[in-house]
């Protein structure tokens, strides 16, 4: 699985990403518009951090926009994938801009035809949003099971399942066990991912008796 980072905070990306565990990273307009900074300096930023996937949404709501805007977006860097909303004009702009090759991940998805429609529009990834369908009390995994069961039914379907809107880990382990190929996280989510309290407890106790030791491994090696 691939884990993408969902934030356009340039600290919190330049952090994660020196953990080596990040393929890539998703923004929106509402996470752009968090930072108070320039759109296009902000991806120039995190493209030079992260040489995975980038995605950079456009703005436009009718197909002939969306392409200017996305050709502009796609020109920052060779790994900026440009975000459409799945609508009939986002579509249209996802088949044209995959066809001229540029990456499109295709994003607002809440159904299954939705997902099925993007993976024929030729998107390089569809972004089902898990959260906010619990959100409303709907069955958000059971959208991400239902994609993943669809795409792998039909061999001919190269368009990546980018789980997104994740909440907590849960949903990262659930989307994994399904096939999704990617988890676009939170930072939060990533870092919880990380944590378990017998982790801490079980490394104080190796401590504390190895400090009982009185050894030192690197003195140990230096004397050698
Ligand atoms: O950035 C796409 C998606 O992950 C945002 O979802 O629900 O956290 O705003 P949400």
């Amino acid at each position: 699985m691939k884990f993408f980072i969902d934030t356009a905070d340039i600290d919190e990306i330049r952090d994660l990403a020196a953990t080596g565990l990040v393929d890539g990273v998703t923004t929106n307009p509402s996470l752009v518009a968090k930072t108070g900074r320039d759109f296009f300096e902000v991806l120039s930023d995190i493209c030079s951090i992260v040489p995975g996937p980038v995605s950079a949404e456009v703005a436009a709501t009718d197909t002939e926009t969306m392409l200017a805007e996305g050709r502009a977006l796609a020109k920052v860097a060779d790994n900026i994938a440009v975000k459409v909303p799945l609508t009939p004009d986002g579509l249209k702009a996802c088949k044209t801009l995959a066809d001229e090759g540029t990456q499109v991940n295709v994003t607002l998805c809440f159904s299954a035809p939705q997902a099925l429609l993007a993976a024929k529009a030729g998107a390089t990834f569809v972004s089902p949003f898990v959260g906010r369908l619990d959100d409303i009390g709907q069955d958000g995994m059971g959208l991400i099971g239902e994609i993943c069961e669809i795409f792998q039914a039909q061999p001919e379907i190269t368009t990546e399942v980018l789980v997104a809107s994740i909440r907590h880990p849960i949903h990262v382990t659930d989307s994994a066990k399904m096939g999704a190929e990617v988890a676009t996280v939170p930072p939060k989510v990533l870092r919880q991912m990380f944590q378990h309290p017998l982790t801490d407890k079980g490394l104080d106790a190796f401590l504390n008796d190895w400090a009982k030791t009185g050894q030192s491994i690197l003195k140990a090696k230096a004397a050698e």
